[in-house]
């Protein structure tokens, strides 16, 4: 079954095509950066509008680089929620239309079980003779799910690819929302994540001694939280900035002790939520996932069992929504092409989705 994915929940145009719910044929993601970067924010009207120029030339491309027609394909799925409404209904309105005017199935997805599901994709051989990435047994269920992006940070005991408790979450800002308001205020660049990343390998990350949320009592047990390790980094400016003071500090310094604080915030919820479940794999998706940091300590871990997406599939791609579509179609699922876009998902907190 060969699934045409759309996705446009926020600032990537993107589609893909992926064959039997794991094997990427095509995945083709068009990013707004440039456009949004003057404002270090998505601007939503700016997003919307984007994905309504670009969107019939990224399905083409998809197409075309699987070297595929429209009578190829067997279904169509686009990201429904969570995310921007308006970028939303431009992915989900071009998937529906595709899908009635060739009398395809088709299927709406959550864009958050689309990213844990990106770590069971199987990309094509980039290098020939190579063998493709992962080519690991994807984990069997239960696990514990680990979703860091823009706008989510959950810990989740997964079930199945679409039954997912969600143990912890944040009770303010989300984990990537403070990686971009960090860089945006000290300057480094947009978005705020890969920047300092980057910046964080050149950096000492004892530097600074930015603070850890305070959060570990009863039913906050996995939550997280970054508003006050955001607030810290932020109030540091004036004082980093000030002529003669902190003579001995880089740019690269803050990056690097504030991704320490930011990554040791999540592993603290997420190993609590390992110990007191038994799970020992983890499987992590969304933007954040990319975060060489989290990997490395997630590695460090000889008892867990942790697996990322590939690197090109941690951020918003169409390739998670065709994969995740695949499992829903062959299980006979289907989406009434009556079904719209919503900006966030009721109840996530505790259940999800
Ligand atoms: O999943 P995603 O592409 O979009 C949303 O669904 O939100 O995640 C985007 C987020 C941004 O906040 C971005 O700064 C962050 O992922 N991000 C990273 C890294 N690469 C992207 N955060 C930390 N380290 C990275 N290497
Ligand atoms: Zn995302």
């Amino acid at each position: 079954m060969i699934i045409l994915g759309i996705e446009s929940s926020c600032d990537e145009c993107a589609a893909a095509v992926v064959e039997s719910g794991s094997r990427v044929l095509s995945n083709v993601v068009a990013t707004q950066i440039p456009f949004h970067a003057a404002y270090n924010g998505v601007v939503p009207e700016i997003a919307s509008r984007k994905h309504t120029e670009w969107i019939s030339i990224v399905v083409q491309e998809s197409l075309d680089k699987a070297g595929l027609k429209p009578a190829d394909i067997d279904g169509v799925a686009a990201s429904a929620h969570p995310g921007l409404l308006g970028s939303l209904l431009v992915g989900l309105s071009f998937a529906k239309a595709f899908a009635w005017s060739r009398r395809l199935p088709f299927i709406a997805v959550d864009h958050m079980l689309a990213h844990l599901y990106a770590s069971r994709l199987t990309l094509p051989e980039t290098v020939p003779g190579t063998a493709p990435e992962p080519p690991a047994v994807p984990p069997a269920y239960p696990f514990l799910g680990l979703l860091v992006s823009g706008g989510h940070s959950i810990i989740c005991r997964v079930d199945d690819f679409d039954r997912v408790e969600v143990l912890g979450t944040t009770i303010d800002d989300a984990v990537g929302e403070a990686f971009d308001k960090v860089a945006k205020y000290y300057g480094f660049g947009y978005p705020g994540g890969a920047v300092i990343d980057k910046m964080a390998r050149n950096g000492n990350a004892s530097a600074f001694n930015f603070p850890l949320p305070n959060l570990h009592k009863g039913e906050h047990r996995y939550d997280v939280s970054y508003s006050g390790l955001k607030t810290a980094v932020i109030n540091q400016l004036d004082q980093f900035r000030a002529p003669g003071a902190n003579a001995d500090k880089r740019p690269e310094d803050i990056a690097a002790s504030f991704q320490k604080a930011a990554v040791e915030t999540l592993l603290r919820g997420l190993f609590r939520a390992a110990e007191d479940t038994g799970l020992k794999t983890i499987v992590a998706g969304g933007g954040v996932a990319a975060n060489s940091l989290l990997r490395s300590r997630l590695a460090e871990r000889g008892d867990l069992r942790c697996i990322f997406p590939p690197m090109e599939l941690c951020g918003d791609n169409g390739a998670m929504v065709a994969g995740i579509a695949g499992v829903y179609l062959a299980r006979g699922d289907r989406s009434p092409l009556s079904v719209t876009a919503s900006a966030r998902v009721s109840g996530f907190r505790r259940k999800y989705p």
